[in-house]
């Protein structure tokens, strides 16, 4: 055991208490600190709740990826799981395979935080991972959930009562979908009455297709290049299909300046899974 002398001891005691006197004076953002950390993340509330902050970020592997030995492939499955777990009273992170149906991207994460700087230190400390070092970002979306802003129970109190009577009904969805979009300067010089009006007629035709696909929407603008991320989960990619059509004929459709581009289709797999499959 190492043995403290007189002079280190000492300098430790000056160490400590000028410690103690900077403690004393950040206090109150130390606690505040506490505050914030203690937050657990929910999977159900982080999914349901505005104010969350949702970054997708769709990689492809590099051809380095190959020529890791199988072992340490197979152990990063391992590495993805600790870190998970040691970020999961700050980020909820989910995985999605794209590979065999994008050409891009192998796989995508999708991770929600209270605090986008979580977020972050997530993303940065898996592109440390054996897997992270071998891909490459091929796309990031950025953006945060808000409440209703037009199919309210006060603006459109018919259509906010059918959004809320049904609900996704059967197995849970295999396949997700990310659609990025934007909309032109013409739809947002509209007034509030107009664009109300269009995400009525925007809603209408959703209407049959909430019992198999389940959504979700960001809102980007000025965190991003677009104005929204869309997600969605089904397992009835042809009533998904048939869904992008009619909306494809709206008026609305007239204000997209981007629809996609990249729509993004993958599996909603485990992290483990997902990396087994590119192991593979
Ligand atoms: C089950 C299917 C769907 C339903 C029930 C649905 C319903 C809705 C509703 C009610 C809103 C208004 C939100 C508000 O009041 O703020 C909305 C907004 C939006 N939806 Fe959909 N939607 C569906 C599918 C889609 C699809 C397939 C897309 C395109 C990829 C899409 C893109 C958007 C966008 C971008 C907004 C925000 C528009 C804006 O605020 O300007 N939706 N959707």
């Amino acid at each position: 055991m190492r043995r403290l002398s007189i002079r280190n001891l000492h300098v430790s005691l000056v160490a400590g208490t000028i410690a103690a006197i900077m403690a004393m004076q950040t206090a109150p953002v130390v606690a505040q600190q506490v505050t914030m950390d203690a937050v657990t993340i929910e999977r159900s509330m982080i999914l349901t709740q505005p104010g969350v902050f949702g970054v997708v970020t769709m990689f492809k592997l590099k051809p380095e990826w190959d020529k890791v030995p199988s072992y340490e492939r197979m152990g990063s499955a391992a590495e993805v799981a600790n870190l998970i777990e040691k970020h999961k009273d700050a980020v909820l992170v989910d995985f999605y395979l794209t590979r065999g149906l994008k050409t891009n991207s192998d796989f995508f994460v999708r991770i929600h935080a209270y605090d986008l700087a979580k977020a972050q230190t997530f993303m940065r400390e898996f592109r440390s991972t054996t897997i992270g070092k071998n891909a490459v970002v091929s796309d990031t979306l950025v953006g945060v959930t808000k409440p209703l802003n037009y199919i309210t129970k006060e603006k459109s109190p018919n259509l906010n009562a059918s959004i809320n009577a049904a609900s996704y009904i059967g197995d849970a969805p295999r396949f997700a979908i990310v659609i990025p979009v934007k909309k032109s300067a013409a739809w947002w010089t509209l007034s509030f009455e107009q664009r109300l009006k269009e995400m009525e007629a925007h809603t209408v035709p959703t209407l049959a297709y909430l019992t198999n696909i389940k959504r979700k929407l960001y809102h980007s603008t000025g965190l991003d290049d677009v104005d929204f991320i869309t997600y969605f989960e089904t397992n009835d990619l042809l009533a998904f299909n048939k869904l992008l059509t009619s909306l494809a004929t709206i008026p609305e459709n007239n204000y997209h300046v981007r629809w996609g581009n990249p729509t993004t289709l993958g599996s909603i797999l485990s992290p483990e899974d997902v990396i087994k499959a590119l192991t593979e």
